[in-house]
Formats: structure tokens, C-alpha cells, sequence
């Protein structure tokens, strides 16, 4: 075999008329009748290679095509000034080529391996060709590198990596569990982790003191662009802190991730509360990259003369404004006001211009009531707090979508804290932990009645509006764990059915702890700018939890079945 002597971003002026060998596929090839030009691609970069009729090499390289795996012998030299190609790192040089070997032929490729196109179903399919292309292995070499540095930083303050297992008992984390049948104790099952939570926790309680895991995580959920059945997070866990000590943590990760992969520096993580990010922004997650933040309007004197957007008692009237732009027509406007029914919602719309406002709401309106300058619009919505927050929350990103003003390759990160300790599940009618049931609530707090008022030592690190991850200050004692249990609905035999032991291992000496889990996935996604999480995974999932390579999920053998003592519904 002709084996390489330099990568290909090992080739430089220092070894012009020199012998070299190179390994790589064939990336595109032009004939020019007397010539072959054949871009030779490795890893680390792709070289020009130059077969002349007289070389001996020149019928070999005749039979080259896309995606050839090969071996060129040849002189690197320099190109002539009008043949310099920019675009390439090695784009002064060239091989001339004296010997050729083909390592191995290929098939014409299903999709263009150096062009940004094609259907994502082949390209799925097709994986281990998708991955040659230069933007998903440069994304992986990044995730490679973050986690590098993650380690790297949590071994500098004496965190201890500590893995945890995957076949473990079904937890209550707000996803369906992906269970997985014993054989051995016919008709049992494992439960694959949502995360290692339970297992962090039983470390504390076991004295690691500082721990952190680059785990996979595994969710029978929904999937979305930000979601993935498998994925993976750095774990962490912490005894003997609060909340300050977690944030200064995982915070500091942050800003040494993005200063040592991108040369970034995003400066001191700010914090924001809950209530102030739903009032400002009506989400948990807000967008800081631009402004149009809401304004409440409810207490204003005029809004009782907004007719139809004038408020009942339990309504309010929130108001976005929305900078000078040629983008927002009439009717898009008009299709806010329509979508914004479907909510129960009531929204007028009008802009400022000429000292005056037209518009749906335009002769309701004053400018000594709004304060706004020319050119710009506003959307006033009247309703119910969730609702109005959730809607008008969703149209100030659409429309800062549509009239671009959120800044390209900008990272605004924030804390949020002082999450609530419990949501309403409306489909079970029961209120359910928001985080997850091990977080320890403001103990001040549990005095109240109403369970949507108990707020949580809980706080979600948040970039560009993407939740990146979450943490929380957890419950050390037994008799606390076992009221919040009860508040959210998991009887005294179920909570010690299913968490019997963890139960118990708070009555040996359970240090206060707390923790934080980032979203790799995410987080890698966000840094290089690839707008799915399948863009920064090697073999990700389809939106349907397929794998269309390895066309998984599929069926197994009756033989298996019956090892495991599963029959099929519908099967006799
Ligand atoms: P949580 O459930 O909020 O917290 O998850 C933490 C972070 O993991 C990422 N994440 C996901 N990424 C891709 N696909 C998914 N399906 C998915 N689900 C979650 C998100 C999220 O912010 N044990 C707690 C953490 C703790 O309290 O320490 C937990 O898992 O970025």
C-alpha cells in the first residue's frame, strides 16, 4: 500500500520539490483531455494532484472516480500564480503525481459529498457518507474539543468523573421512561435513564463531594428540532453548597467553553427571576439578543378606552413595539390579530407615522398614552396572564425573525431562578414537580394552599432562547422528600415502591447537595450555529425516533420474544 507520509494540512513550503505520499478519497476530478487535475481529500484538508499523459500513472488515474480511495505518490511543488487557489489551505501547492494506487473503488455516492445539499432522509440513510462532508466533521471535531475542555476544567477543581448505569429503575422526570425487558426475570423490566439524578444524588450521600459525568440521557418524548431520544449531558453534583456555588460552577464552565473552542468571551452570566421573564419576555427561556420586550399596559387609564381591548377584571393588556421596517405588512398584522383568537386573546395592531396612527386599533390610539417614535408599530394583546404572556412571548420572535434583527453569531446567556415548584398537568389534573420532584422548594413557601405559588430553588441556564440546562438546590431529608411526593400525587406504597431505597439512603447522613445538567446536544448546536441537534450528532434519530441507516426501531425474533416472555398483541 502506498502509505502517506503527510496529511494533507502537513503540506507546506518547506517541502516544495520534495517526494510525498498522501491517503485520502477522490473529491472531484477534472479531465481537461491532456491532463487529470484530481482533488485528493483527507481529514484535514483536500490537495490538487496533477497526472500527466506521459506519467506512468496516467491510465490508472483514467479509471478514478468520486469517492475513490487512494494512494498518490508524487512531487509537491508550487503552482504558477495564475492556477492559486484561495479556497484551499494548500491551494499554492500541488503533487505531481508519479505513482497512483487505488485502495478502493466506490459506488456513485447517493448524495454530493462536498456541496451543503440534498434530501436529509438519504443523507440519514447514508450517514457514513453524510459524515465526509466538511461542515458535520468540523461539528464534531468542535464537540470533541468541548468536551476536551470540559473535562478539563472539572478535573482542575478536583471533580471526580464517575459513570452510572444504564439499566436502572423507571423515574419520574416529566418523560416517558424507554423500557427494556429482563430475560433473566421474565416479565420485569429496566428502565433507561431521563438522567442520572437518583445515581448523582446516592453519590453525594456517599461522599464524592464533587462529581460530573458526560452522560447519554434516554426520553420516549415528542421529538423536535431540539430534541433527541438519546443525548447526552454534562452531569454535575455538588455537597455542601447553594445555589451561588452551583451557578459560579457551571457558570465559569460556560465562559471557559466559549473563550477556549470560539475565542469568545460572554462576560458575567446574569440572573433573571421566572415571574420577571414571563412578564418581560412570556417565556421561561427569553431571547436577550434584541429588545421588544412587553409592556404591561393593565394599570394605564386609556387601555379602558381601547374598545374591544379593554380589559375584564381578570384580563391584562400587554403591548409590544416593534422597530421601523419595510417587512410587516397589513396583513401579516392582521393574521397576528386572527391567531391571537384562537387563544382567547383579543390584539389590535398600528404603526406610527406622520405624527399620527393607522392601523387596526390606529384611531384608539394616542401618542402621549405610548410614548413611540416614527416608524415603529405597535401590537396590543388583552386576555388572560398565561395565554397573552405564551402568545405575545411567541409573536416577539416571529416578528424579530421576519424583520431580522437578531444578531448572527451573538450569545446572550442568563440565569433563570426562583422557578415554580409545581405546574398543573391539565391531561391529569394533578399538579406535577416542574423540575423534577427532588428539588427543594422555598420551605417558606410551603405554607401555602395554592401549589402554583411554592417556589422552587431551581435555575435554568438559558442561550438565544434555547433552555441550555438545568439545576437545583435538592430535598436532603427524608420527611420533605416524602411530603413533596405526596403534594404531587405519588402515594406513601408507591413512593416506596419506587424509591424505597432512595428514601432510605436520606436517613444516613445526606449532606445538603446540588446540581446542574447542561445539554450538550444543545449547547454544541447553539456555539457552531447548526439549527438541528442532528447537525452535531454522529448517528442522530429522525423527528419519529427512526434511525433510517440501521431502520431502527424494527422487529425482533419470535425467538427473542419468547426468551423474554413478551407475546405481541395480535399475534397468537
Ligand atoms: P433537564 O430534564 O432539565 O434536567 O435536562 C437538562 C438539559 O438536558 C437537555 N435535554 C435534552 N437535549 C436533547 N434532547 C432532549 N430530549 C433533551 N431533554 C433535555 C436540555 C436540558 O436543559 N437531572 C436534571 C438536571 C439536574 O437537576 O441536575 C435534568 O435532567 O439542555
Amino acid at each position: 500500500m502506498l502509505k502517506r507520509t503527510h496529511r494533507i494540512h502537513e503540506l507546506n513550503n518547506s517541502l516544495i520539490g520534495k517526494e510525498v505520499i498522501v491517503n485520502g478519497w477522490v473529491d472531484r476530478i477534472r479531465n481537461l483531455g491532456g491532463i487529470i487535475f484530481v482533488w485528493v481529500r483527507d481529514r484535514y484538508g483536500i490537495v490538487q494532484v496533477l497526472f500527466e499523459p506521459e506519467s506512468p500513472t496516467y491510465e490508472i488515474a483514467k479509471k478514478l472516480s468520486a469517492e475513490y480511495v487512494v494512494g498518490v505518490k508524487g512531487i509537491l511543488r508550487e503552482r504558477p500564480r495564475e492556477a492559486k487557489n484561495a479556497d484551499l489551505a494548500s491551494g499554492d501547492l500541488e503533487i505531481l503525481a508519479t505513482d497512483l494506487e487505488i485502495l478502493a473503488e466506490s459506488k456513485t455516492p447517493p448524495i454530493y459529498i462536498n456541496r451543503e445539499e440534498g434530501n436529509e432522509d438519504i443523507r440519514l440513510k447514508y450517514r457514513y457518507l453524510d459524515l465526509r462532508r466538511k461542515s458535520l466533521q468540523s461539528n464534531l471535531i468542535f464537540r470533541h474539543k468541548l468536551m476536551q475542555k470540559t473535562r478539563e476544567y472539572f478535573n482542575s477543581l478536583d471533580f471526580v468523573e464517575i459513570e452510572t448505569p444504564y439499566l436502572m429503575k423507571s423515574t419520574p422526570e416529566g418523560a416517558r421512561n424507554f423500557i427494556v425487558p429482563s430475560r433473566i426475570k421474565k416479565g420485569t423490566f429496566y428502565a433507561l435513564p431521563q438522567s442520572p439524578q437518583i445515581f448523582k444524588q446516592l453519590l453525594m450521600i456517599a461522599g464524592f463531594d464533587r462529581y460530573y459525568q458526560i452522560a447519554r440521557c434516554f426520553r420516549d418524548e415528542d421529538l423536535r428540532a431540539d430534541r433527541q431520544p438519546e443525548f447526552t449531558q454534562i452531569d454535575v453534583e455538588m455537597s455542601f453548597v447553594d445555589q451561588e456555588d452551583v451557578q459560579k460552577v457551571i457558570g465559569d464552565l460556560v465562559k471557559y467553553l466559549f473563550k477556549e473552542t470560539l475565542g469568545i468571551d460572554i462576560g458575567n452570566v446574569p440572573s433573571m427571576k421566572y415571574s420577571d421573564a414571563m412578564e418581560l419576555y412570556g417565556s421561561d427561556k427569553p431571547d436577550l439578543r434584541f429588545g421588544m420586550e412587553m409592556k404591561n399596559l393593565t394599570d394605564q387609564i386609556f387601555v379602558r378606552n381601547l374598545g374591544f381591548l379593554k380589559p375584564s377584571e381578570e384580563e391584562e393588556v400587554k403591548m409590544i413595539v416593534v422597530p421601523p421596517n419595510e417587512v410587516l405588512s397589513r396583513k401579516e398584522l392582521d393574521g397576528y390579530a386572527e391567531s391571537a383568537k384562537s387563544f382567547n386573546l383579543r390584539l389590535g395592531w398600528a404603526k406610527f407615522s406622520d405624527g399620527k396612527f393607522t392601523g387596526s386599533i390606529g384611531k384608539l390610539l394616542t401618542n402621549t398614552d405610548l410614548g413611540v417614535k416614527a416608524g415603529e408599530s405597535v401590537l396590543i394583546c388583552t386576555g388572560q396572564q398565561n395565554n397573552l404572556n405564551s402568545f405575545l412571548g411567541k409573536v416577539r420572535i416571529d416578528i424579530a425573525n421576519k424583520i431580522k434583527i437578531i444578531p448572527d453569531r451573538t450569545f446572550k446567556v442568563l440565569w433563570i431562578n426562583e422557578f415554580p415548584m409545581f405546574e398543573w398537568n391539565e391531561e391529569e389534573k394533578r399538579f406535577q414537580a416542574q423540575h423534577h420532584p427532588f428539588t427543594m422548594p422555598y420551605l417558606e413557601d410551603l405554607a401555602n394552599e395554592d401549589l402554583s405559588k411554592i417556589r422552587a430553588h431551581s435555575y435554568d441556564l438559558v442561550i438565544n432562547g434555547w433552555e441550555m440546562g438545568s439545576g437545583s438546590v435538592r430535598i436532603h431529608t427524608r420527611s420533605l422528600q416524602e411530603k413533596i411526593f405526596k403534594l404531587i400525587g405519588i402515594s406513601e406504597e408507591e413512593a416506596k415502591r419506587r424509591f424505597g431505597f432512595f428514601l432510605e439512603a436520606f436517613e444516613y447522613g445526606a449532606p445538603p447537595h446540588a446540581g446542574f445538567a447542561i445539554g450538550v446536544d444543545r449547547l454544541v448546536s447553539i456555539m457552531v450555529g447548526a439549527p438541528s441537534l442532528r447537525e452535531v450528532i454522529a448517528f442522530p434519530k429522525t423527528t419519529s425516533g427512526t434511525d433510517l441507516m440501521m431502520d431502527t426501531p424494527s422487529e425482533v425474533t419470535e425467538e427473542q420474544l419468547k426468551e423474554l416472555g413478551i407475546r405481541l398483541e395480535g399475534n397468537s
